[in-house]
């Protein structure tokens, strides 16, 4: 949109430590500034900006960038915000955007509606505040678990009353789509409306700005589900936003750590004990930009979990997620509570004493590390050692580079008995001869006079996503039918060889690549139905959901620059037939193509059962077939 050549003239006449420092406190330090990184909390400096290289770098959260990046990650400008805000300070004219003013228009449109929809959702926990003072049972069952009513305020907890309709008192139009596009309001069968909360307790999920973007509502009795939380939209997203973040702000800067737990109440019950430092994940894994996140506000994080095998697995994926971040200067710990508790139980049968004296017990991340790797494994026998090493090593490489790496590295050398230079010789020299082996042996060397270094390609790699295909999809419930898939040949059904027009699969990729948060939106079997698709479309659906994983859903520019760092982008613009982010696809544009895609590929399915001439349980399943074909058929357009 705005020329190439114009951020590079203006890159060079702004000076980025006048930007900073407008906004930073900076100092001198040899021909460099330093200051407190404003991106973490921290008590001594090491935000480092370099004039020569007109770049910023923190040594404690590693974020870096230019002044334009440092505009947007600090004032959370967009960039051609903050490209009009350093051009006026320099007194250049930016040129005229290409967009098209229809393509501006959309883009100021879905800015709006963004804000539409976080007033929408905050009118409706208003709402739910309002009904709660009205009822009885719902106060009872709050204080039952032992919540003050100021407590109760400072999350707004609320209530949803009984009823189909009750938001229909909250809202002038009860038919407004956006109550239906912020998850409040279900549309059914024949197009009825009803409310998605209905008698429950509800929590308020606000973002860092304090805005309301979605909510869980609990039964307050016996019930399923316990939790209901709103789907994602344009303003929620789970796998990047974290229960209490908004409320935990003055309680992380007290504590000096945050406190991650599994569920909405221990947040609120931990508050209630003094607790004030705790956030919760939404129902999903811990993300590596959960964590990320985290680290914006405080230096040490520590993960809580349920003392069962449950808690055990959660703990490996925020082991995963915590990896990546887990330089010198932060503290990452895990907290394991005795079986039957969580931190909610647990600090209301022993008070917050015992459980602060359990928080000052957690398991460092080094030792996390190495216990998860030698989890199984018989360090009685070299077998089982080596089995030590081999899962240790993915985990050792997504750490970043320091001195933490280099002690965790002594740490495996020792339980596996192998002298500690030898291990490093075969993990540092295994994949990259040279360059990496020096930098491990120096750590000392690792910070220059002269600002930042980019970190060795092996680390930069080893920091990669780690959790395999496989595994992920043992949380998916596909149908009977799955069994019934085979990998067929490309044909012109799903991909498209180059210059043909585009098929079901180019499109489905192409609006998910451009979309990413669409994702989230599709259900475990179109999960499942894309991952299935022939190479490399299904590689490249692979890549996307690794990504999103571990850094959930983002704009365009971001899946962009993924793709270019792991060398994909070339394949995926001609796998999916051009990614343009002027095309604007909507949400409806890939439901069809994935009706066109389970067509093909039921179809396919009844072939194969019909080529065995079925009997019985099979014919039944046939029949089956032929009906889900029938109904998919009626569901798309007449043409088909
Ligand atoms: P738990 O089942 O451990 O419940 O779910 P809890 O947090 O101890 O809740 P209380 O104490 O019985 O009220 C932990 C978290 O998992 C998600 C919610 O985010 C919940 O806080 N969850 C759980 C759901 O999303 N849906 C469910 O049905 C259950
Ligand atoms: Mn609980």
């Amino acid at each position: 949109m705005i020329p190439p050549g114009f951020i590079q003239d203006l890159l060079s006449r702004v000076d980025i430590v006048e930007v900073v420092g407008r906004h930073v406190e900076l100092k001198k330090a040899g021909i460099n500034h330093k200051g407190l990184c404003p991106f973490h909390g921290e008590k001594s400096p090491s935000f480092i900006v370099s004039p020569t290289r007109q770049t910023y770098h923190c040594f404690g959260c590693g974020v870096h960038g230019n002044a334009i990046g440092f505009l947007m990650e600090h004032t959370g400008a967009g960039f051609v915000e903050a490209v009009e805000d350093l051009a006026q300070q320099v007194g250049m004219q930016v040129p005229e955007d290409e967009r098209s003013p229809a393509e501006r228009e959309r883009a100021k449109e879905q800015k709006a509606r963004q804000a539409t929809l976080t007033e929408l959702l905050e009118r409706a926990a208003s709402h739910y505040r309002t009904q709660l003072k009205k009822s009885p049972r719902a106060i009872d069952y709050l204080k039952g678990r032992g919540l003050t009513g100021q407590i109760a305020a400072q999350f707004a907890l609320g209530y949803s009353p009984e009823g189909w309709r009750t938001l229909a008192s909250a809202f002038p139009s009860y038919d407004d789509p956006l109550l239906e596009e912020s998850g409040m309001v279900i549309k059914g069968e024949e197009d009825k409306r009803y409310d998605r909360f209905r008698d429950r307790i509800m929590f308020p999920i606000r973002n860092v700005q304090g805005e309301t973007i979605g909510f869980g509502g609990r039964v307050l009795d016996k019930g399923e589900p316990k939790y209901l939380n709103s789907p994602e939209t344009p303003v929620f997203s789970k796998g990047r936003e974290l229960y209490g973040l908004f409320e935990a702000r003055a309680g992380l800067r007290q504590r000096g750590y945050a406190l991650v737990v599994e569920g909405y109440m221990d947040v609120v019950a931990l508050a209630q004990s003094g607790f004030g430092n705790a956030v919760a994940t939404l129902g999903t894994a811990c993300t590596a930009e959960h964590v990320q996140k985290l680290f914006r506000f405080t230096e040490s994080v520590v993960f809580s979990f349920d003392g069962d095998a449950a808690g055990r697995r959660a703990a490996g994926r925020a082991l995963e997620a915590a990896l990546p971040h887990a330089t010198d200067v932060r503290t990452v710990k895990f907290l394991f509570l005795p079986p039957e508790h969580d931190p909610d139980s647990y600090v209301r049968e022993f008070g917050a004493e015992a459980f602060e004296r359990y928080v000052a017990e957690a398991v460092p991340l080094s030792r996390q590390l190495v216990e998860t790797a030698a989890e199984g494994c018989d360090l009685g026998s070299a077998e089982g050692r080596a089995r030590l090493l081999a899962n240790a090593r993915p985990l050792w490489s997504a750490l970043p580079a320091g001195l933490l790496k280099r002690q965790v590295l002594g740490d495996l050398a020792r339980r596996a008995q192998l002298p500690e230079q030898e291990l490093m010789g075969l993990w540092q020299l295994g994949s990259k001869p040279s360059a990496a082996a020096t930098s491990a042996a120096a750590p000392e060397g690792f910070y220059p006079d002269d600002g930042p270094e980019p970190p060795p390609p092996d680390e930069a790699g080893g920091a990669r996503p780690l959790r395999a295909k496989k595994e992920w999809k043992k949380d998916w419930k596909p149908s009977g039918d799955w069994k019934q898939r085979r990998r067929e040949p490309v044909d012109e059904t799903y991909g498209t060889p180059r210059r043909q027009p585009a098929g079901p699969a180019d499109h489905a990729l192409r609006m998910l690549l451009l979309h990413s948060a669409w994702w989230e939106r599709l259900g475990a079997e179109d999960h499942q139905l894309l991952h299935e698709l022939p190479a490399p479309h299904g590689e490249l659906i692979a890549w996307l959901e690794r990504h999103l994983v571990n850094h959930g859903a983002g704009a365009w520019v971001v899946i962009e620059a993924a793709l270019i760092e792991d060398g994909l982008l070339e394949q995926a613009q001609r796998v999916s037939g051009g990614l343009r982010p002027e095309d604007e696809p909507a949400f409806e544009d890939l439901q069809e193509v994935l009706r066109k895609l389970w067509l093909a590929e039921l179809k396919a399915q009844s072939e194969r059962l019909a080529a065995r001439n079925p009997q019985g349980e099979e014919l039944e399943q046939f029949k089956r077939l032929l009906e889900q074909i029938r109904q998919l058929n009626t569901a798309g357009s007449p043409a088909l």
